[in-house]
């Protein structure tokens, strides 16, 4: 199996699914279900609920008990990437092949729909089929990532980076990736695994997540330099016009692409037989994605 292969198979799930849960854009109040089905049904990805239903079948779970944990965690990442395209973040135009959503729609809306966004998450995670400590757990789980010492904190680092006189260190960037990107990742790859209560699973997943959430963001610096806007549906160069120090900065394209392969061996001696195809499969994904 491909990684491509994977992804498609659940982006198909994901998508009738989202579909059928979110209010029509008539619903009222109007402006907030419009935002969120434009941002939500928007051709993403869908790489890390693709995560959560592979780290299921290496675990050998029922795809139908943890669909609602893939949903939650691609309604925080969705969040997540409206509010970095506002003009008080990264100020993108472009997102999902698409209009960001405060220029289709409004600032004010788009905040309000991110916002939004959260809550529902962590709804629809306690809707996963699991013993009622697990989902507890699992809540914990994505609160975490999604919070100070995950994604926020992570966005944070981003726009304030230290100001050492030498400028963003190889440790600085590894903290920042870790945070902004790593975090989400890894619940992504964990929360089956905590939902299941199989610690030694928990902390192969654990490491598998951190690993492939660093090559995940690599090669998503390295996409910013030398990728293809219209396959990758969001603009280039962003990264450089706005003076970020980024992998690619620190070590050039070509080390970027070997650290990144670095992680991709440290992710794959993590899950072994034949139920961690797809997980495997999507590590390699990372490394080798054009978009
Ligand atoms: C983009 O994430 C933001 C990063 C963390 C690098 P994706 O590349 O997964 O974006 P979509 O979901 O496919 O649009
Ligand atoms: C954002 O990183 C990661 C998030 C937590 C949203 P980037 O700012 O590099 O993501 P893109 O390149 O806009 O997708
Ligand atoms: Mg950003
Ligand atoms: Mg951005
Ligand atoms: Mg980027």
């Amino acid at each position: 199996m491909t990684g491509g292969a994977w992804l498609d198979e659940v982006r198909g799930v994901v998508d009738a699914e989202l579909d059928r849960r979110l209010p029509p854009d008539h619903a009222e109040p109007t402006p907030l279900y419009q935002a969120l089905r434009y941002a939500l049904l928007a051709p993403g990805k869908r790489f890390r609920p693709a995560l959560v239903m592979a780290a299921g079948r290496w675990l050998g779970l029922d795809p139908q008990d943890l669909l609602p944990a893939a949903l939650a965690v691609e309604l925080i990442h969705t969040y997540s990437l409206i509010h970095d395209d506002l003009p008080a973040m990264d100020n993108d135009d472009l997102r999902r092949g698409r209009p960001t959503l405060h220029r289709a729609l409004s600032e004010d809306v788009a905040i309000l729909a991110g916002d939004a966004l959260q809550p529902m998450a962590f709804e629809w995670l306690m809707e996963c089929r699991a013993e009622p400590e697990r989902r507890v757990e699992a809540l914990r789980a994505l609160a975490r990532a999604a919070g100070p010492a995950g994604l926020v904190g992570g966005q944070v680092r981003d726009l304030h980076p230290p100001a050492h006189e030498s400028g963003v260190s190889a440790d600085d960037l590894l903290a920042l990736h870790r945070d902004k990107t790593g975090a989400l990742i890894t619940a992504a790859a964990v929360l089956p695994a905590v939902l299941a209560g199989d610690a030694e699973a928990v902390a192969r997943l654990t490491r598998y997540g951190q690993a492939v959430g660093l090559a995940f963001q690599i090669t998503d610096d390295m996409l910013d330099v030398a990728g293809d806007q219209l396959l990758m549906g969001k603009a280039t160069g962003r990264d450089a016009r706005q003076g970020k120090t980024t992998f690619v900065t620190l070590h050039g394209i070509e080390g970027a692409q070997a650290i990144a392969q670095q992680e991709l061996a440290i992710a794959l001696s993590q899950v072994h037989g034949a139920s961690a195809d797809a997980l495997h499969a999507l590590a390699t994904f990372v490394v080798e994605r054009d978009h």
